[in-house]
């Protein structure tokens, strides 16, 4: 599981060590954690199970998960981020965190790129959406280079990322909502 720049591994609770200085400082967390705390390292690794075992208490009878880290390629690769996703049938719920070094050199669009290509081979014709915080600039502006619209939220009624205020985003797709 390659791209240009990356690989990518099954998100487990091994990749909690690497990511949690990465991907818990407050530039990361800023708009992502409404409640404002920091995991800790104990907290990272229970959520990267839960993440690896999959959903216990269905939302839909269709609801899948999916999970990597993205590593960087080189001599020693350095763990970068993540990407998840929630495939509920037709349509699913995406979401990406990188560490702020690796910010502004396209590396999530690359991710993104291919996490979309890759999960056209698991949950095939699946409409991805997408809830942003709406000074979340930079993810805003990833989304809109991954080609997504600006879209009410409230023709999704379901989304389990939306929080009161964000913007939502979708993929167009064949399929309509
Ligand atoms: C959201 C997030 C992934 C965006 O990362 P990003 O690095 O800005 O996104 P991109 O990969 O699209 O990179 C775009 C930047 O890379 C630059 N770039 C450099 N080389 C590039 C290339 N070959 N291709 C594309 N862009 C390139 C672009 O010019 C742009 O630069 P700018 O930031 O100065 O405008 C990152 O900010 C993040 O992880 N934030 C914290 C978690 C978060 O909020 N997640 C979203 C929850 S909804």
């Amino acid at each position: 599981m390659q791209s240009k720049n990356l690989y990518f591994e099954p998100l487990t609770a091994v990749h909690a060590d690497a990511l949690f200085p990465i991907l818990t400082t407050p530039s990361v967390l800023a708009f992502i954690d409404p409640t404002g705390e920091t995991p800790s390292l104990e907290e990272l690794r229970a959520e990267y199970t839960a993440r690896a075992r999959g959903p216990v208490n269905l939302t839909t009878p269709d609801e899948k998960w999916f999970n990597v880290a993205i590593y960087l390629k080189a001599d020693s690769p350095i763990a970068i981020g993540r990407l998840e996703a929630t495939s509920y049938g037709e349509w699913g719920e995406i979401a990406y965190l990188l560490g702020e070094a690796w910010w502004g050199k396209g590396l999530a669009f690359e991710a993104m790129t291919w996490w979309h290509d890759y999960l056209e081979t698991l949950v095939p014709e699946t409409q991805w959406w997408a809830t942003v915080h709406p000074a979340n600039q930079r993810s805003i502006q990833l989304l809109m280079r991954l080609k997504y619209e600006e879209i009410d939220p409230s023709r999704r009624p379901n989304l389990q990322s939306y929080d009161s205020g964000d913007l939502c985003f979708v993929l167009p797709s064949k399929r309509s909502c």
